[in-house]
């Protein structure tokens, strides 16, 4: 190739592949597959090898990472890096609104709203156009020269695209990790048998401190810009900071697709609410919501208190990881005799409410946190998800003496006989939960079993809680839930905290609950594997108990979404004659259900689709939905995920229509709901 030649070849692959990253890292939107992608970058690899004198630091191959430094130089901020003040209820981002208005004289203010990115500040200066340096916040006077590594950040723009490009730029903002990639980047440590990092934000951190450029280009950062440190003249001067936002964005940086401009105390409030729902809808952790006045020259007005701007607030939401000690681990027995060891906390709040149990999910989890009594931890509560230990503080775990590294206390095992009834624990090589062998020998199991019999969406017995069922048990009033229909008020009465009234009440509650559906009375048997979604299926594929009964494994796995697993959960149970027996003490006791024939499965028109319902819809209640949706054969679930075919949404339908979005399913709203149930 003739050098002229080359040299716009070179050219014209490095705006090429800076277009795609962009695409990619920036809009979210990719534009050609990663094999294309790739083919381009070892184009330019070779071309770049091969012309030395070509070489230019904005290239995309050095993104891959330079030669590793012995340590970071310093960076002196010439605008000091500064934190934000924070309020955390409404009322004290209302008084932040209030003032804003006292010092601005001004009965009303427009916000910049912000998602507050859980990640680390950094620095970034541009000269014509040119990426030349970045930093770390460090005490906000002084950080580190993190500029080789931030060059492999893909989100990162080595050179600025678009118009009226200042001479000189100096943007601030967040680098994180995406949690989907940061768990990928996890399980690949694992895989190599290297240390895995406890949040994406340690992650992030530990990631742009290598010393090696090449470590931090494998590792999955992005970056978010927030604001502007400096800026040379531009014209026309912007007068908003969401217009310095939009700017930024056309020059080629990642921003927050969340940002919004309201008015007033009122309209943070709103604000800080739709974020709060959408929090874990988002790709990356945010820890709350920022603030800012967004006219620019009232930014400057109002100034800056010490350490924090006067014009902008971090509105932070409840912490959802905090540090505690475990007391002790104990180990539950589950219903289906799956033993979890739970490690008992000194109370901590968290995530809004005050924990003082997390689970430790089983044995190989414990062992790979290797969580000890004495270990201060870090426990994560995230919306309604069960609290769970997370990462051991190793620095603080306690040691026999001071002078040996000897720990005080020894690793978890988990017992070899049930910690309940003493029957032989047993784990399957290939299943990661060991259990009870007891079945309903085991107290433990024979009081979970009973619960989730009289659980709301099993035969519903109102008033029948844990207290109560423990009594029943432990004085051996109960064994099978078809001892609940031989009680009487003698029999409860005289149990502790029972009044004779309270035994009534219950009493006619087991009455009622004689009167069920097969569903539920599938559902409340508590057969493994058998969820309520699967005994609706079965209750609608064979329509009577008899049927079911009988069927063999092969058969059960005509049932859409039965599997060998199911089937032969099902099929085991059925076999054992104590549980036959139960059933027939109960239809003796009277439980019944309407009984029918097996319904002509094939010919139900939404036979095998899964429907998700989400938000309000403007007729129909969610149950009436559900309803008709299953009466045509189709299920409903509680989750989006790829094996969705519809979501319904309706009125304020919040993160369940975005991953639906996200995955490309049909939406549909009350009237394409209505039609697809009646064509
Ligand atoms: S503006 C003058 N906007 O929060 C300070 N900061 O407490 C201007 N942060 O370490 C900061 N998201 O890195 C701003 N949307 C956002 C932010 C944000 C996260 C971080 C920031 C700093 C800390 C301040």
């Amino acid at each position: 190739m003739p050098p002229a030649t080359v040299a716009a070849r070179i050219a014209h692959l490095r705006a090429e592949i800076e277009r795609h990253n962009r695409a990619y890292y920036v809009l979210d939107a990719p534009t050609i597959p990663d094999a294309e992608y790739d083919r381009l970058f070892r184009e330019l690899q070779a071309l770049e090898a091969a012309h030395p004198e070509l070489a230019a630091s904005d290239s995309p191959t050095r993104r891959v990472g330079g030669a590793a430094l012995a340590e970071f130089g310093q960076v002196i901020h010439e605008v000091p890096m500064l934190s934000l003040g924070n309020a955390f209820s409404a009322e004290e981002a209302a008084a932040f609104d209030r003032r804003c208005r006292e010092a601005l004289g001004r009965d009303s203010i427009d916000y910049a709203c912000e998602p507050k990115f859980d990640g680390l500040a950094i620095s970034l200066l541009y000269e014509d156009g040119l990426f030349v340096r970045g930093a770390t916040r460090g005490d906000g006077f002084s950080g580190e020269d993190v500029t080789q590594n931030l060059r492999t950040v893909r989100s990162i723009p080595l050179r600025l695209t678009g118009e009226a490009i200042p001479a000189r730029l100096e943007v601030r903002g967040e680098v994180l990790m995406f949690r989907a990639e940061f768990e990928a980047m996890n399980e690949r440590q694992r895989a190599r048998g290297e240390k895995e990092f406890v949040n994406p934000r340690n992650a992030a951190a530990g990631s742009l401190r290598q010393l090696d450029p090449k470590m931090t280009a494998q590792r999955p950062l992005r970056f978010f810009a927030y604001g502007v440190a400096q800026i040379s003249a531009v014209s026309p001067a912007p007068t908003f900071h969401s217009e310095l936002m939009e700017r930024l964005g056309a020059w080629g940086f990642p921003l927050a697709s969340e940002r919004a401009v309201v008015t007033g105390a009122a309209g943070l409030a709103t604000y800080y609410e739709t974020l709060a729902a959408q929090r874990h809808a988002l790709p990356y952790d945010i820890d709350g919501v920022v603030y800012k006045v967004n006219r620019l020259a009232d930014q400057e007005t109002l100034g800056f208190v010490s350490r924090a701007p006067r014009f902008a607030i971090a509105h932070k939401f409840p912490a959802e990881e905090a540090l505690t000690v475990v007391e002790a681990i104990d180990v539950q027995v589950g219903r289906t005799g799956a033993l979890t060891p739970v490690a008992r906390l000194v109370p901590v709040f968290v995530g809004g409410v005050t924990v003082t149990n997390a689970t430790l999910h089983n044995e190989d989890e414990v062992r790979r946190k290797d969580v000890r009594v004495g270990d201060t931890v870090i426990v994560r509560r995230a919306g309604d998800v069960i609290p769970e230990v997370v990462a051991i503080v190793a620095e603080k775990r306690p040691l026999k003496d001071m002078f040996g590294a000897e720990p005080l206390h020894p690793p978890f095992e988990l017992p070899k006989v049930c910690p309940v009834c003493r029957s032989a624990v047993e784990k399957p090589a290939d299943e990661a939960i060991a259990r009870c062998t007891g079945g309903l020998f085991c107290p433990a199991q024979r009081k979970q079993a009973l619960l989730h019999f009289a659980s709301r969406r099993a035969l519903d017995i109102e008033g029948l809680g844990e207290k109560l069922v423990e009594q029943l048990v432990e004085q051996h009033v109960v064994k099978t839930p078809a001892d609940l229909y031989k009680l009487g008020v003698l029999a409860l009465a005289h149990l502790d905290r029972m009044a004779e009234k309270s035994a009534a009440n219950i009493l006619a509650a087991i009455e009622r609950s004689k009167t069920t559906t097969l569903a539920r009375f599938i559902y409340a048997l508590g057969i493994r594997n058998v969820g309520e979604a699967t005994a609706k299926d079965l209750a609608r594929y064979f329509g009577n108990l008899d049927a079911l009964m009988q069927a063999s494994a092969d058969e059960l796995q005509q049932v859409p979404d039965v599997g060998p697993v199911v089937a032969a959960s099902i099929a085991h149970f059925f076999a054992e004659a104590h549980n036959v027996e139960v059933i027939e003490q109960l239809r003796a006791a009277g439980v019944h259900w309407p009984e029918g024939e097996p319904a002509p499965r094939a010919v139900l028109p939404l036979a095998g689709k899964t429907f998700v319902l989400t938000g309000t819809l403007p007729t129909l209640t969610r149950d009436e939905a559900k309803e008709r949706i299953e009466a045509l054969g189709g299920r409903v679930a509680g989750s989006v995920s790829k094996k969705t075919d519809f979501v319904v949404a309706g009125a304020e339908a919040g993160s369940k229509l975005e991953k639906a979005q996200q995955l490309g399913i049909t939406i549909l709203d009350e009237p394409q709901l209505m039609e697809l149930l009646t064509t």
